[in-house]
């Protein structure tokens, strides 16, 4: 009897300690104590498009899925549709299976957000931001559901094999911008002082990275941080905010900073070296899922390593654990699996 009461009350207390081990997301749990090695993620997904591609990405085995945006296209302020179009993509058969077999977090950019390089403005941003943590099923009780905007952040691994995933929200506090009425030039004017992250989000990022004794730093950006001549929305349109982010690395230094960016319907990697840092800053940029850019255009980067890759694609991080500093090598896949880039990211 009395072995009996002991089972009986322990048990609870074994399974809130197991619970803290893990993330419930709906379908898969994601576990916090496991070390990450490989990590697949992407962007730019049409859910009225063919989503066969998932059983490809399923097969790399990946740890875990990160969304970095345009997760659907549903440019309305009309919070039913929205809604509807998050929902026929979370009820895909293709897309359901994934969820039972990976654990999936991400981040909106402007086509599930709001509209097409919405900002702050963006009237049903609130609305906006519940409906994308109830299609990722995030849990009431991460920090998330109690603050304004949808930035988040993931430390997963044991001690010495830890990730520490940053998802940065660009849309929810970004300013405006002011379309460019010279033709041939970029889409939008720089907003010289203008800010992507808003005052809170950057005082949170601060204490992210400086709290952290991650080994590997993922900083998710839907938009594009370190790419600057492209005519489409980047963070060099806001050029204060960009140094500012910049200067905040090469203060903090956090080992191995690795970016991840979607949103331009190409691929491409490119590498900025920061005053100070002991790591390369990297930026892997992969989009899209279901549509992408078909033909080469030349495109100047003065940062990319490697080629602009203008097909369907999703990208790899694979960590090897086995050296004293973690070494990480990215890989952009065409949705077929075939590999089209590969680069150590060290
Ligand atoms: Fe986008």
């Amino acid at each position: 009897m009395i072995r009996f009461l002991i089972v009986f009350l322990l048990l609870p207390m074994v399974s809130i300690f197991l619970h803290g081990q893990n993330i419930d997301f709906s379908k898969k749990s994601l576990a916090l104590d496991k070390p990450l090695t490989t990590i697949a993620f992407g962007s730019c997904n049409n859910q009225k498009k063919d989503q066969g591609y998932w059983a490809n990405i399923a097969d790399e085995n990946p740890d875990l899925w990160i969304w970095s945006g345009d997760i659907v296209y549903a440019d309305t302020e009309d919070m039913r549709v929205k809604a509807d179009e998050y929902q026929k993509l979370k009820v895909n058969p293709d897309y359901q299976k994934f969820l039972g077999q990976v654990p999936v977090i991400g981040i909106y950019d402007d086509h599930d957000y709001g509209v097409n390089d919405a900002c702050k403005t963006y009237p049903k941003r609130a609305q906006s931001r519940d409906l994308l943590l109830d299609f990722l099923d995030v849990p009431a009780e991460q920090p998330v559901r109690t603050r304004e905007g949808a930035y988040q952040s993931y430390t997963i691994g044991p001690d010495s094999q830890r990730v520490k995933i940053i998802l940065l929200d660009t849309r929810y506090f970004r300013d405006e911008l002011e379309k460019n009425p010279a033709k041939g030039g970029q889409r939008f004017l720089q907003n010289k002082q203008g800010d992507v992250l808003g005052y809170d989000q950057w005082k949170w990022l601060e204490r992210e990275l400086k709290d952290s004794d991650a080994g590997v730093h993922i900083i998710v950006t839907s938009i594009q941080l370190i790419p600057k001549e492209h005519y489409f929305e980047k963070w060099s349109n806001f050029p204060a905010a960009r140094h500012k982010f910049f200067r905040m690395l090469s203060k903090i230094k956090p080992t191995c900073p690795i970016l991840i960016s979607g949103d331009r319907h190409i691929a491409e990697i490119s590498m900025v070296e920061l005053p100070d840092m002991d790591f390369p800053l990297y930026e892997v940029t992969s989009s899209g899922l279901t549509h992408a850019r078909t033909e080469k255009k030349e495109e100047p980067n003065q940062f990319r390593v490697g080629d602009l890759m203008p097909k369907l694609n999703y990208g790899v991080l694979r960590i090897d654990w086995s050296t004293e500093i973690p070494s990480v090598t990215a890989e952009i896949k065409g949705i077929e699996s075939d590999l089209l880039q590969e680069c150590q990211l060290d």
